[in-house]
């Protein structure tokens, strides 16, 4: 372990956006990053690529869905860290493939309650693990991972599929981060939502026009906020204005 550490914790990050984000985070000297996984192959995988990219990390599975496994989670944080300083909530699913999900119409209900469960669920069961830990030191920097999809004030008519099940939940994540903000207003734990905007992962596809690396910007950016800084707000991705710079809910 890297000496006076933030110790940060990455959900979903054996791939995609998750991986770029514990890979910026663990370049930073002060920050000590956990991997983790749902999946124990792939996130160990994930792990042995990070080391040999230069970036010292630690493992541990954690399905974000599973009581236990955000129980056993929180139990091995403590004993091997005694706190927590940084959450990403990256895990995430998205349903848009599919035809129903072109309308609100035709959309399945158990595809808008599973998405919902991993999306917004999901992120309340491990703030409720882990802010207790938080509030033990009094520090504590969340980011949820969103989408500017789920904005009621710029929501852009150009999107393919119409995407209920991921809009809506993206939705219910932003009001989660309202929510949180605002209970823990006067405390030293910060929590923010931010759009990563369109990027090749497997859930964007070969013709996202952005990285995940570019990606992970904004998430470092608000894992690494100075005290007394933004509070229950939603950022854009930074390469847009090259700033930190916030959205409309
Ligand atoms: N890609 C985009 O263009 C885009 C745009 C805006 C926002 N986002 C958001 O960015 C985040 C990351 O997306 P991505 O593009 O990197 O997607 P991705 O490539 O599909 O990766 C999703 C990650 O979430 C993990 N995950 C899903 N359910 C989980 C669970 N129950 N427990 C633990 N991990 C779980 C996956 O693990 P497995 O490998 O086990 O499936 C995977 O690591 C998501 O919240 C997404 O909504 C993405």
């Amino acid at each position: 372990m890297k000496e006076q550490s933030r110790i940060a914790v990455v959900t979903g990050s054996n791939r995609g956006l998750g991986y770029a984000i514990a890979k910026k985070l663990g370049q930073r000297q002060e920050v000590q990053v956990v991997l983790t996984s749902r999946d124990e192959a792939s996130g160990r995988a994930a792990h042995e690529k990070l080391a040999q990219e230069g970036v010292s990390a630690d493992y541990h599975s954690l399905d974000v869905n599973s009581d236990q496994s955000v129980e056993t989670f929180t139990q091995w944080l403590s004993q091997t860290y005694g706190k927590v300083d940084i959450l990403i909530n990256n895990a995430g699913v998205n349903p848009t493939g599919q035809i129903e999900e072109s309308s609100v119409l035709t959309v399945k209900l158990e595809t808008m309650l599973s998405t919902f469960t991993t999306n917004v669920l999901a992120v309340a069961r491990i703030s409720q693990a882990l802010i207790p830990l938080m509030k033990e030191q009094n520090y504590g920097r969340i980011v949820n991972v969103s989408t500017e999809m789920a904005s009621l004030t710029i929501t852009p008519n150009d999107y393919y599929p119409l995407a209920p099940s991921y809009r809506l939940s993206k939705l219910g994540l932003n009001g989660l981060t309202v929510l949180l903000a605002k209970e823990l207003q006067g405390t030293n734990i910060l929590v923010n939502a931010y759009s990563p905007g369109w990027m090749q992962t497997d859930m964007g596809g070969e013709n996202a026009p952005f990285t995940a690396e570019e990606g992970a910007e904004t998430a470092v950016y608000l894992a690494t906020l100075p005290d007394g800084e933004a509070q229950g707000k939603f950022f854009a991705e930074m390469r847009k204005s090259g700033d930190a710079i916030t959205l409309n809910w």
